[in-house]
């Protein structure tokens, strides 16, 4: 029976690959007969990508599109939406350009289309592979029945550094967890089939490093080992190739002193050559313009440089369209690399099936029929009532009780279109529900709802207006503070409980958005301290697209529910899980600091020669700090339920395994609290002995499980030689025999552990 069904598999397989090599030459048949027709002009037109403008997420804006398109100069237009307008370029395109070759559509449809879901790092927050390719999925449906067939994302870049706005974008800190989101995003947008009319290109971004910018500002340098790089930053992007992930833009950054955007090594070596990688290389917005910046040359020179390191389309700057022919007529760059580039571009457009029929994604019908739908805001929901991660939850503060009033007070109470977070330029802001509408929408008239926007974000007015990069503002109220604070207090007076609805606003995170100071701005520090004199119970609900510095509000309020900003359905998700409808199950992405000045701080990171002793605050000459101690206030892999998981011993059958053996890891856990629940167990490793030093901790499994109250669940995890490989001083992914520990636990710093041996 097995051998059959192996037979049954091979023979699929085997036929597949047929389909594809098949597919592969038609494909190429037809690039070369297009190819063969192309003048170099229209060759160099194709790799120019323009902005529409609706979303305007750059410096500059591109001009003359439509002549541009009549003239062939165009291969791709980003930021514009609706069938209607995608079909009127398209047609132009189809009937006025010489070759008549389709246009490709793009946009950043990052966390959601017109249904938003929860930033990606809330997205990441929920563990829950297979939710998260349901939100790309359905943010592929919206985006291509509203004319799309392209979106910017996944963004995969790593980052240990909150002071960076755009840590929002990504899934945080670990290489493991990112990958493994990472391939469920592209697989949510691509599906099995690029050129239905229902599957988005994706793009992953960017490449490379542009998380680990110095010291957490935004675009600046990085400088990193290969080791480093290669262990634990480049695996994501690899992760979404693997996936199949068909386009990859460069970032803005320079690595090792070479711009991503110029860089032969990054772009050709690493990616074309070991990756495999046979999609698009598109720029980020005007990166190859800003070679210039970089001191690498004028715009003709950069250009050059771009093309010859492998970038194949330009966003917005228009240095290949103005400059390559040029640089060929002067002998700089040849007809082939240009024809590289361009194959690539047709390439995608053939794979999008555009060739066949450019108007496959303009469907009026759809438009009207699958965009905000009952199904996808129902998935909005549970996406954001999953990622929201308790904090602190003292006495059982919460669930509170669906009865009596609650106050909702602080000025993310009743701003609409701060929920739905940073990237979410295709939201309707204007009917995005605020978090009280969206509360009093969940619950009806079970509980009273009061609420006041009770104080301004920020003392700063200047750091207020220039966070509003997508229009998204907190209006200032320019009385005294002392007496808005007055009118929250007068409000929460006959209230049961507050709801403190504080932190940052949604562009006070995200691109262009870097921050020194991570504490909740001292406005609203304020009016928490007035509100905890009441004596009545608060709960901190906290907005952040970045890990704030919590020490003060962990020490002084008794609740706090992190809610990132979770899209359209915030409000009523808020609602479900401060009344228990929902228990929260959301865990720690990224580590949340003491204070700025401990950052970077992850939990894989090395030992040291001179570690702390166990349980030790400060040792002299020792690795810690004079003035606080070496610990998160959040570890990596931390949030609270409602009930109470208790965790049994590791059990293994055997404690040694050879390479080619599985090793079985078991755990027993057990609901002995009073709800049901769900809980991400999570499983590291540490390698003992080796060849160079390797982290204390690495993340390598986890599974997310549901457990009734009473009950209990046995996790088996299988460890391989493949989770104790990293990459050595020379690059080769190797395993090292020896002896390493294993860890289990509900988050990166509490866990069970046992050790075992890898044999030779
Ligand atoms: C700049 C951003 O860095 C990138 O993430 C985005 O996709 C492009 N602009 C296009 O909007």
């Amino acid at each position: 029976m097995k051998i059959i069904k192996q037979i049954l598999c091979y023979s699929l397989l085997l036929s597949t690959q047929l389909v594809h090599g098949q597919e592969n030459q038609e494909m190429n048949a037809f690039i070369d007969g297009l190819l063969k027709k192309m003048t170099v002009e229209e060759k160099i037109g194709q790799l120019n990508l323009v902005t529409a403008g609706e979303a305007v997420t750059g410096s500059v804006v591109s001009t003359d599109v439509e002549s541009k398109i009549k003239a062939g100069n165009i291969g791709g237009i980003f930021s514009m939406t609706s069938p209607v307008k995608i079909r009127k370029a398209q047609e132009i395109a189809i009937s006025q350009s010489r070759l008549k070759i389709p246009i490709i559509f793009g946009m950043d449809v990052i966390h959601g289309y017109k249904t938003i879901f929860p930033i990606p790092l809330g997205l990441a927050s929920t563990w829950d592979m297979g939710l998260i390719r349901k939100t790309a999925r359905v943010a592929a449906i919206e985006a291509t029945a509203d004319g799309l067939n392209w979106t910017f994302s996944p963004m995969v870049d790593i980052s240990r550094d909150p002071r960076w706005g755009r840590i929002s974008e990504g899934s945080g800190e670990d290489t493991y967890l990112s990958s493994r989101i990472a391939k469920e995003m592209v697989l949510g947008y691509q599906a099995d089939d690029l050129s239905k009319n229902n599957t988005l290109m994706a793009c992953v971004k960017h490449f490379a490093l542009y998380g680990a910018a110095e010291a957490g500002r935004d675009y600046h340098t990085t400088d990193m080992s290969l080791h480093r790089m290669y262990n634990e930053y480049l695996p994501p992007y690899k992760a979404a190739i693997d996936a199949g992930a068909m386009s990859i833009m460069t970032s803005f950054n320079d690595i090792n002193g070479v711009p991503a955007s110029s860089n032969h090594w990054l772009l050709t070596d690493l990616l074309r050559k070991d990756w495999k990688f046979n999609g698009l290389v598109v720029t980020d917005y005007t990166a190859v313009n800003e070679l210039i910046d970089h001191g690498l040359g004028d715009l003709q020179k950069v250009s050059e440089l771009s093309l010859k390191a492998g970038v194949d389309m330009d966003m917005v700057g228009e240095g290949f369209l103005t400059t390559l022919k040029k640089s060929l007529d002067e002998g700089k760059v040849t007809e082939a690399e240009i024809t590289r580039a361009c194959r690539y571009v047709l390439e995608a457009k053939y794979r999008l099936g555009l060739f066949e029929d450019p108007f496959r994604y303009c469907d009026e019908q759809r438009a009207k029929t699958e965009i905000l739908t009952e199904e996808h805001l129902k998935l909005a929901r549970e996406a954001a009532g999953k990622s929201f991660v308790l904090l602190k939850n003292d006495k059982n503060t919460l669930p509170l009780k669906k009865q009596g009033t609650v106050a909702v007070i602080g000025p993310l109470a009743n701003t609409g279109s701060n929920m739905p977070g940073t990237w979410s330029v295709s939201a309707d802001l204007v009917k995005t529900p605020s978090l009280v509408e969206g509360m009093k929408a969940a619950l009806g008239k079970e509980v009273n709802i009061v609420s006041h926007l009770g104080s301004n974000l920020t003392d700063d007015p200047i750091l207020q207006e220039r966070s509003t990069m997508f229009g998204r503002t907190i209006p200032r109220d320019e009385r005294p503070s002392d007496t808005i604070i007055e009118e929250a207090l007068n409000i929460s007076r006959d209230a049961d409980v507050i709801v403190a609805a504080l932190g940052e606003s949604s562009e006070m995170s995200g691109e262009s958005s870097s921050r020194t100071d991570l504490n909740i701005p001292q406005s609203q520090r304020r009016l928490l301290e007035a509100l905890l004199k009441t004596g009545k119970p608060i709960v901190l609900v906290l907005f952040t697209g970045r890990p704030l510095t919590l020490t003060w509000e962990n020490e002084h309020v008794p609740a706090i529910l992190n809610v990132w900003f979770g899209g359209t359905e915030t409000g009523k998700a808020v609602a479900d899980v401060l009344f228990g409808t929902i228990n929260p199950s959301g865990k720690l992405p990224a580590t949340f600091p003491q204070n700025v000045g401990q950052i970077p701080l992850y939990y894989s990171h090395k030992n040291t020669g001179r570690p702390l002793a166990k349980d030790a605050w400060f040792q002299k000459f020792r690795s810690n700090y004079l003035d606080v101690s070496n610990e998160p206030l959040f570890p990596f892999g931390f949030g609270l339920s409602y009930t109470t998981f208790k965790y049994g011993p590791i059990e293994m059958p055997k404690t040694n395994m050879s390479k080619t053996e599985n090793l079985k890891i078991s755990v027993r856990i057990e609901n002995i609290g009073q709800y049901d629940g769900e809980e991400v167990v999570q499983l590291y490793i540490q390698d003992l002995v080796g060849s160079q030093t390797r982290p204390v901790k690495e993340l390598k499994g986890f599974q997310k499980i549901f457990i009734k109250k009473g009950e209990s669940k046995e996790v088996d995890f299988m460890i391989s030689e493949e989770d104790l490989k990293f990459y050595n001083q020379d690059l080769k992914f190797i395993s090292e025999p020896g002896k390493f520990k294993v860890f289990v636990g509900t988050n990166s710093r509490d866990t069970e552990e046992a050790e075992f041996e890898l044999l030779d």
